[in-house]
């Protein structure tokens, strides 16, 4: 299984509803505020949108508070990562990492480098310098989806202006930032200086929609826009997705309380995962989502305990540059996160009674 989120072939179709810790949506759910004015979109639904998405693109530009720039729609994350990608001839992907990175690539036939993180899960900055020279772009998660990881702006600088000098391009995929809380480690703040940047952002995870499938990608470099927009069909964003951001991107509440909710529960799942035997390492996040290393025992082992008390949850061993020994848990609210713990620690008793 490459992604999370399959709650299908186990769940539904066996006539069993699974507690997903597979997949990273915000544990609050979809924003009220949507399905208050959920109406709006049933009436729009008898006229083609606005070709050019002109009010989409301003809620956008509101959101980000950012007016001198372009702005991409794409049916989800996924479309503008995969158009983005197919605008190179080559690129470097720091692994592990999101996996349609290098699907993307390889089906462009994008040469690809890749740049591995640590045994900490830590970006090597030098590897990705020395590397920048061989390819014309770059993808990075920042956050970085399994481990939860944030770039170091300062050590990212040299690489960023090496970038702007040469013509590269930096994709920087920011689905997950918002869970930060910190607008600091987004490069947004870079965006009206550095061409080189493209980032892509998503109301998938943050405002718990994966089902309106709904990213959008900025950026100052009309390269990018005029390359994706040439890959394009029209009307691909739907009319669900457009009273979404109306509604909810202006959701502070929601936003607050998302941000809140969320680190609170990091800190706990990160404090209570530490106690687990079985768990040898809880790699820190700052993501609603957390990678965390097992010993003696694999994540199938551990994958068949948890989906047999109706939890999956997402073995990490297919991330290039992890093994069967890595598991990923979703951060979810707190009687769900309780949920999951329980049945980790009954694992824990079985396996090793003693500890
Ligand atoms: C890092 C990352 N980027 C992008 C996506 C895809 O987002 P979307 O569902 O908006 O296409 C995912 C989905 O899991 C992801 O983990």
């Amino acid at each position: 299984m490459i992604h999370g989120g399959d709650i299908y072939t186990e769940g539904v179709f066996k006539g069993k509803k699974l507690l997903d810790y597979s997949s990273n949506i915000n544990p609050l759910g979809i924003p009220k505020v949507f399905l208050k004015n959920i109406k709006e979109a049933l009436e729009n639904m008898i006229v083609y949108p606005d070709i050019q998405y002109r009010n989409l693109i301003k809620y956008i530009k509101e959101y980000i508070g950012c007016e001198n720039v372009d702005v991409l729609l794409g049916n989800g994350a996924s479309e503008l990562i995969d158009l983005s990608i197919s605008l190179f001839k080559s690129i470097l992907i720091i692994v592990p990492s999101y996996g349609e990175y290098e699907i993307d690539a390889k089906r462009w036939n994008c040469r690809i480098e890749f740049s591995y993180l640590s045994s900490q899960m830590e970006i090597d900055y030098d590897d990705i310098m020395n590397k920048m020279g061989k390819v014309d772009s770059i993808i990075i998660g920042n956050p970085n989806n399994p481990n939860g990881g944030v770039i170091d702006k300062k050590k990212f600088q040299p690489i960023l202006d090496f970038c702007e000098k040469n013509d590269k391009v930096i994709i920087l995929d920011e689905t997950f930032i918002e869970f930060t809380g910190k607008n600091e480690f987004s490069f947004m703040d870079k965006i009206e200086k550095y061409k080189s940047i493209f980032i892509i952002k998503a109301m998938t995870k943050f405002f718990a929609m994966p089902g309106i499938r709904f990213g959008y990608g900025i950026t100052k470099n009309s390269s990018i826009v005029d390359g994706i927009k040439n890959r394009q069909n029209p009307w691909n964003i739907n009319c669900f997705a457009e009273i979404a951001a109306k509604y909810c991107l202006s959701d502070l509440d929601y936003i607050n309380e998302s941000v809140v909710l969320v680190n609170r529960e990091i800190q706990f799942m990160t404090e209570e995962l530490k106690k687990i035997y079985f768990i040898e390492k809880v790699f820190p996040t700052c993501a609603n989502f957390v990678l965390c290393k097992v010993r003696n025992v694999n994540e199938q082992q551990v994958y068949d305990y948890c989906i047999n008390r109706g939890i999956i949850i997402r073995k990490a061993g297919n991330f290039k540059g992890l093994d069967k020994n890595f598991i990923r848990f979703a951060i979810k609210d707190r009687i769900s996160n309780e949920k999951l713990l329980t049945v980790l620690r009954h694992f824990q008793r079985n396996s090793y009674p003693v500890c």
